[in-house]
């Protein structure tokens, strides 16, 4: 999974593009954004998408959505995938 955070809100997403299940989207460790920061792209294909609702916008899966994982911050801040 990776984590986004865009406009303050921290998302997570599974890391598995929805073009090829279970493709991994990074094209360098870490590296989930284009260059201006403002969408995710998948380094295979380029697909985009919004980092707010994961869905593609631009690329060979449009329409289709990253999985989002659930995740709570805890008391003392530490992020944890929450239980479905
Ligand atoms: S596997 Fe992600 S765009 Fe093709």
């Amino acid at each position: 999974m990776f984590v986004v955070r865009w406009g303050g809100v921290l998302r997570a997403w599974r890391n598995a593009c929805p073009h090829v299940d279970g493709a991994p989207m990074a094209w360098r460790k870490d590296a989930y954004l284009n260059a201006d920061g403002s969408r995710i792209v998948c380094h295979a294909h380029g697909a985009e998408f919004l980092p707010d609702s994961g869905m593609c916008v631009q690329g060979p899966c449009v329409g289709k959505r990253l999985t989002a994982v659930p995740i709570v911050i805890d008391e003392h801040g530490d992020l944890l995938v929450a239980e479905e």
